[in-house]
């Protein structure tokens, strides 16, 4: 154990060498679930998790918990119907817990408001009558383009409390983008923001979403949250506030099947098209809720919880938007960068609601890290008492300087490794009932069934592999969206329609903890963010000068992967600067300032087997400084020999 005097730097370089880090007593003492018989009640799966859904209010109970009679499309909870703004609202009101603070949001300019459980419930009523009044039915698909400001939860609900499906986009995506979702989700209304503050400027979404939007909606409903004076188009367009303030009180909400669609979250694949990944409702709250509360130990009556994702990714749907509030949790809501407006904003936030429970990514930490100890040793974080990483792999060192300088080496840390797919957490480790280690995730949670497999789909014993789920869980995604087929493909093809394909390479070792590589399909992982290489290159390849494009998710050390772009010019064009930056521009029209390459690398050609499929593994040796393997496949292997000049060239 680190002793004083020394610097952080010798402590964490200590703290490396110990394997496993135990809850402490006092953690523990106070812990929901301190049975580890808990693991052994998963092994019954079906009644496990029936017993979770016990936990929600239904209006009538299934007669099936799990109709697994068609793999692998899986039936939660048949014949059940509840409704999840009921869950996530009326039963704390009913309780008496409505003056209980829902979010604590908190604004970039530092402006506060608390929204309670009753605010919530009234707001959702009426915007759900709102949305009723503009023609959207049970079923429908209402897409959502909002920040992180409470109307994008009032919204979310809305379409719940009826039957509506959302299809919420996030905000870092491009209106390009959100248009293309429109389409593939057959959307006609499109609830969005007059302009989206970042970092002391005003995006103007709402002209960015006219400009590419057409006639593709009838509907648009905006948020006033800046003084941008959006454009108002007379008979399509129409004020959140007006709407809300138009709208009857008293909505009562539509029971839903078990199985009716909550939502649809589109998620980048192998190729340039997103997958419509879709949730259902009965199954998906009870995964929620359950993991939300038994990984984060949560005692609604007294945690103040934090996750620092956007809603606009799955993190957000479920542990800022549905698991939190159907555990009557009270949250915050934070508009802004971690940046803005100063280094220390995150931790005056913990300080200021006197955070108990923080979950983010480790890119943020790895940041936090880099910009130096002073910010968060300015500020008391002494009510924090539990930790939470998701959305890559941690390093160790980003790992112990959270368990040190964040959590003053008194709080756990949970690494949650989960998907879009899965829904809610799948690996990790219950904070009072196993140690952490570092850099693994830990191990499947009770229910769920996860092994790492070779080719042939034999158990890898200690080997890296694939890593599959073994057995359906409650908030799977039951398919994507319009495309049967395709689900069946990419998830239940390779090792048949009872396997659950992850798309992660993997190993478990001796203690059975899973320790997760990355990607094995053409998926990048920016930041937590998850970009398709196919859509990259197709964004650039839009640019008319650019013949060809290769892109590969190049390790680093900030963003865990970054985007480096192997491009080959029209005719014999010249590759400069200028170039670079309309490419870069390009990316971010289509897709998003986020997935603008990092690097860009003129080439003459690219690796090519004699069927014409680009080899990305040379490209990630080549750009990572490798030994290149073998090249022998290439139908012209001197283009390895050119690139590796033109790098040199470069560097
Ligand atoms: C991919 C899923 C889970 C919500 C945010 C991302 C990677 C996720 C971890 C983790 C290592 C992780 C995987 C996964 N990933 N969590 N704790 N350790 N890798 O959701 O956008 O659907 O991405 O993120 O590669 O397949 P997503």
């Amino acid at each position: 154990m680190a002793t004083e005097g020394q610097t952080l730097e010798q402590q964490l370089e200590e703290l490396l060498d110990d394997e496993k880090f135990s809850p402490s007593e006092d953690f523990v003492e106070q812990a929901v679930i301190t049975d580890p018989k808990i693991y052994e009640q998963g092994e019954d799966y079906e009644a496990f998790w029936a017993e979770r859904a016990e936990a929600l209010h239904w209006d009538t109970k299934w007669e099936q918990v799990l109709d697994w009679s068609n793999p692998p499309f899986a039936k939660w909870f048949v014949g059940g119907k509840l409704n999840v703004s009921y869950n996530c609202l009326d039963r704390h009101v009913e309780a008496g817990n409505g003056g209980r603070v829902a979010y604590h949001w908190r604004g970039e300019e530092g402006e506060e408001l608390d929204v309670t459980y009753a605010d919530l419930h009234s707001d959702v009523q009426k915007f759900a009558n709102a949305l009723k009044s503009l023609g959207v039915r049970k079923g429908d698909v209402v897409a959502v383009y909002l920040p992180m400001i409470p109307e994008v939860a009032v919204a979310m609900l809305a379409c719940a409390r009826i039957g509506a499906i959302h299809n919420v986009v996030f905000g870092g995506f491009s209106a390009e983008s959100v248009r293309e979702r429109i389409e593939f989700s057959e959307a006609k209304i499109l609830i969005t923001v007059d302009g989206a503050r970042r970092k002391g400027k005003t995006a103007p979404i709402k002209e960015n979403v006219d400009e590419v939007i057409g006639d593709l909606v009838d509907t648009i409903v905006v948020v006033k949250r800046s003084d941008n004076d959006a454009p108002m188009k007379a008979g399509r367009d129409h004020w959140y506030g007006e709407l809300l303030e138009a709208a009857d009180a008293d909505c009562p909400p539509e029971p839903m099947d078990a199985e009716d669609p909550l939502y649809i979250l589109y998620t980048s694949g192998s190729t340039a098209k997103p997958k419509g990944i879709l949730h259902t409702t009965g199954g998906y709250l009870t995964g929620v809720a359950y993991t939300h509360a038994a990984v984060f130990d949560l005692k609604p009556e007294e945690d103040i919880y934090w996750c620092a994702a956007d809603v606009g990714w799955v993190t957000g749907h479920s542990y800022i938007i549905y698991g939190p509030l159907a555990n009557g949790t009270t949250s915050v809501m934070y508009e802004g960068a971690p940046d803005y407006p100063g280094k220390d904003i995150w931790w005056e936030i913990v300080e200021r609601y006197k955070v108990t429970i923080m979950y983010c990514a480790p890119t943020a930490i790895r940041a936090c890290m880099k910009w130096g100890v002073e910010h968060p040793a300015s500020h008391d974080l002494s009510s924090l008492r539990l930790l939470g990483t998701v959305g890559e792999p941690i390093n160790p060192k980003a790992w112990l300087w959270y368990w040190k300088v964040v959590g003053g080496g008194r709080c756990p840390i949970v690494d949650t490794w989960w998907q879009t797919e899965t829904g809610g957490v799948m690996i990790t480790t219950l904070p009072a009932l196993l140690d952490a280690k570092p850099g693994s995730a830990g191990k499947p949670l009770p229910g769920i069934e996860a092994a790492v497999v070779d080719e042939e789909g034999n158990d890898a014993g200690t080997e890296q592999g694939y890593l599959v789920l073994k057995r359906p869980w409650p908030s799977m995604l039951r398919t994507l969206y319009k495309e049967d087929d395709r689900f069946v493909e990419t998830y239940w093809n390779k090792f048949g329609k009872d396997t659950y394909l992850v798309g992660d390479a993997a190993r478990r070792d001796e203690d059975g903890y899973f320790w997760i590589i990355g990607r094995i399909d053409d998926v990048v992982n920016v930041s937590g963010h998850r970009l398709s290489t196919a859509e990259v290159e197709s964004a650039i390849v839009s640019h008319g000068k650019v013949a060809e494009a290769a892109v590969i998710g190049q390790a680093d050390e900030d963003t865990g992967q970054a985007i480096t772009a192997f491009v080959t010019l029209e005719g014999d064009l010249d590759g400069t600067d200028e170039l670079i930056a309309e490419i870069r521009e390009k990316v971010a029209d289509r897709i998003g300032k986020f997935a603008r390459p990092k690097r860009i690398i003129w080439a003459d050609d690219l690796p090519k087997t004699r069927s014409g499929k680009i080899m990305r593994r040379l490209l990630r040796d080549i750009a990572e400084g490798r030994e290149l393997g073998d090249v022998t496949t290439l139908r012209d292997p001197s283009v390895m020999a050119q690139l590796e000049g033109k790098i040199k060239e470069r560097d």
